[in-house]
């Protein structure tokens, strides 16, 4: 498999570079802190084109390839991971969605918008009792007339607040279990629905995440996607893709560590000399690079699958599962190399530590990530 980028891969990488290191790096302890993720700035990232990377030109996007999108992740989550979910949700979740399993009218309703950054999408599967055990969904949508009905309570959604628009999974026909399951464009401010609470969390603060309820919300029948009863393969074929674009996140914060690592190894002197002159401090640092440049040819080799067409589930799995697990160890050692000064706010590195830990617990736990390649492999 080719590794190498070409002239337009490059660009894109300078252009994510670019944007992350003038615009996102000045205010980004500030918006952790505040826990709100500025809405120029998300302005700024449709304009540039970094909300819609893989949609098509003919609807507003980017037109652009998996491996382009994660290059671009990678670099914007070194420097801000609650940019990089948003980012990710938007582009992988909700656009990637429904350009390819959407109507032609859905396209040209929505997601000509979400891909320019006008509006922000969110996707809704996990429910309090439903993360891992996905197909246990307790959210109900039952035909009434050309509309459903849709009734529930959805946990934890990222863009909670922000986004306009919402990809809602719901169980229609309960008897049928997943295979009864659909996916529903619903839009904020219909009937019926409300935004709850704002989760205050370890990391990843600025991006907003929030409980949202339903009370007998009308969906036109129009808004469901694909046929009755695909919702959850929906959400599946959906999550492969996502999870590439979370381990491009993880893969980013680890690196990010590292950056901050090596240049702090040969500015800060103990017993007369640079840490980075100490034999244990350079293991470290070896480590760190090994470890991201692996988990790095995962997360490529998983967008390259996915961009030839082939059969990506067990590949974009192993880049979740790996880059994650990545990026806590790097973070952690990152923080070790900084000393003190890595245990407050000042140094990116503690922030950069809290924000790896979601990656093992969202998009699948590491321990779904490991029953979904085990599956794989045993087929
Ligand atoms: N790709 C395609 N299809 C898949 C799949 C995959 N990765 N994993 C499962 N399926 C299909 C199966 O083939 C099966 O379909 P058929 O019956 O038609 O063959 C169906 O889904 C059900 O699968 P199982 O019988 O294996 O069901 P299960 O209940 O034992 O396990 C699971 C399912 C894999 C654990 C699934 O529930 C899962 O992936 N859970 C994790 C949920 C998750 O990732 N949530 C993320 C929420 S979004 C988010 O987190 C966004 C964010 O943070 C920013
Ligand atoms: P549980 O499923 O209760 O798992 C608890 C523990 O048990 C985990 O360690 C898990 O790995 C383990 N476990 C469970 N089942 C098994 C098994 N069969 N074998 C081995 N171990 C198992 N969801 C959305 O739909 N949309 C979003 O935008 C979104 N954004 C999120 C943002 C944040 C900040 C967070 C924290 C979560 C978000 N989620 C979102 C939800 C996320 O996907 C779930 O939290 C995740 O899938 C795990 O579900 P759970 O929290 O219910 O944990």
């Amino acid at each position: 498999m080719d590794f190498n980028l070409s002239e337009e891969h490059q660009a894109v990488q300078a252009a994510a570079r670019d944007f992350a290191q003038t615009e996102l790096l000045p205010g980004v302890s500030e918006r952790d802190a505040a826990q709100h993720f500025d809405p120029d700035l998300l302005h700024k990232m449709g304009e540039l084109g970094f909300l819609g990377m893989m949609v098509a030109p003919e609807y507003g996007g980017g037109g652009m390839d998996t491996l382009a999108y994660v290059l671009a992740m990678e670099e914007i989550s070194k420097v801000d991971a609650s940019a990089g979910v948003i980012m990710s949700v938007n582009n992988s979740l909700v656009c990637w969605g429904l350009e390819k399993y959407g109507t032609e009218a859905q396209k040209q309703q929505y997601l000509t918008r979400l891909a320019a950054g006008e509006i922000i999408g969110a996707f809704c599967l996990s429910e309090p009792e439903a993360g891992s055990d996905a197909t246990s969904q307790h959210t109900t949508a039952f035909p009434n007339g050309n509309y459903y009905l849709l009734n529930g309570t959805k946990n934890w959604i990222t863009n909670g607040n922000t986004s306009a628009v919402c990809l809602v999974i719901a169980q229609t026909h309960p008897e049928l279990r997943h295979k009864g399951i659909n996916a529903f464009i619903v839009e904020k401010g219909w009937e019926g629905f409300s935004v709850g609470r704002k989760e205050d969390k370890m990391g990843i603060r600025a991006s907003d995440t929030h409980t949202l309820m339903f009370s007998d919300v009308p969906v036109p029948a129009a808004n469901r996607i694909g046929e009755d009863g695909f919702g959850f393969r929906f959400a599946m074929n959906v999550l492969n893709g996502g999870r590439i674009g979370i381990a491009a996140q993880a893969l980013g914060i680890a690196a990010g560590a590292f950056e901050l690592s090596l240049k702090y190894s040969k500015e800060r002197k103990t017993f007369g000399k640079p840490i980075a002159d100490h034999q244990a401090i350079q293991f470290k640092l070896s480590e760190m690079a090994t470890k991201i440049e692996a988990a790095r040819l995962l997360v490529y080799k998983a967008a390259r699958l996915k961009d030839e067409g082939r059969d990506y589930i067990q590949a974009a799995a192993m880049a979740k599962l790996y880059a994650s697990e990545v990026a806590m160890w790097v973070t952690t050692e990152a923080v070790q190399v900084h000393g003190g000064y890595g245990y407050v706010r000042e140094y990116h590195v503690e922030r950069l530590m809290r924000d790896a830990k979601i990656t093992q617990i969202y998009e699948g736990t590491s321990e779904i990530q490991k029953l979904v390649i085990a599956r794989e492999l045993l087929k």
